[in-house]
């Protein structure tokens, strides 16, 4: 469903992504594990259509995204839940979650996909009109993940979901990307928590210093001896 081919990604003069390939299959969840600065953030903005200039092909079902600017591609299908969650901090509940739904598309059923989200995630029902920066932050990421719901995505892009979350909130979102795969959706999430998500994907890759240096079935890769060392302290 998503596919990247040949991928160099850069600030400027700066090149943070190498040659990157990879494929996401429709209904899967593949991971995108790494270090600090390997260019993990810098892979999924370029997906995204923020920030960097690229050389390579980005194909959403076969069809390439680069003529189509950040702000299109959730028509499109694919929908970025930035690292740090990158809510409105002033803004309520809703008002975020509106927010989520302005392409053309997706404001048509808006309504119907707030009961949905309302649905999947009970916690912003019960505070739909609360001021997202006074919310934890446990809350505050289910938020971020509804709010891309709202935008009706095929892909979603997940950056560091559970980033600084207490442990009761880890096993809840990764129960939640689960149940968004059997909704359909395909996910392609990015996660320094390298054990959890190695459990939950299908397949994962490992960039190192912009480079993918391995590939494989999320249960193999956390058996490989040289993973081990480098990403799980074991
Ligand atoms: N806007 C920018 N301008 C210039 N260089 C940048 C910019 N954003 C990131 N970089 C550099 O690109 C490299 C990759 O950064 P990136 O944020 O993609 O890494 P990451 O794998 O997401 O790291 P982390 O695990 O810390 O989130 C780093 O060396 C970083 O300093
Ligand atoms: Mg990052």
């Amino acid at each position: 469903m998503l596919e990247v081919r040949h991928l160099n990604a850069f600030y400027g003069p700066v090149q943070v992504l190498h040659d990157v390939s990879l494929s996401v299959a429709a209904g899967e969840i593949v991971a995108l594990v790494g270090a600090n600065a390997a260019g993990k953030s810098t892979l999924m903005f370029t997906l995204a259509g923020l920030r960097t200039t690229h050389t390579g092909e980005i194909l959403l079902d076969g069809v390439a995204i680069d003529p189509f600017a950040a702000y299109e591609r959730p028509s499109r299908g694919l929908v970025l839940v930035p690292e740090r969650r990158r809510l409105f901090p002033f803004m309520n509940v809703l008002e975020n979650l509106e927010v989520g739904a302005y392409c053309p598309a997706a404001r048509s059923v808006a309504r119907k996909t707030l009961d949905e989200v309302f649905e999947l995630l009970p916690v912003l029902a019960e505070r739909r009109k609360q001021v997202a920066g006074s919310m934890s932050g446990g809350e505050q990421q289910m938020l971020a993940i509804g709010r891309a719901l709202m935008a009706k995505p095929r892909v979603l892009l997940l950056d560091e979901p559970t980033e600084g979350l207490a442990p009761i909130y880890v096993k809840l979102l990764f129960d939640l990307i689960v149940n968004l795969r059997v909704k359909g959706l395909t996910v392609l999430i990015v996660e320094q928590n390298v054990h959890h998500v190695l459990h939950t994907a299908d397949r994962a890759y490992v960039l190192e210093n912009g480079h993918i240096v391995m590939e494989g079935k999320g249960s193999a890769l956390l058996n490989d001896e040289r993973l081990k060392t480098a990403y799980l302290g074991l």
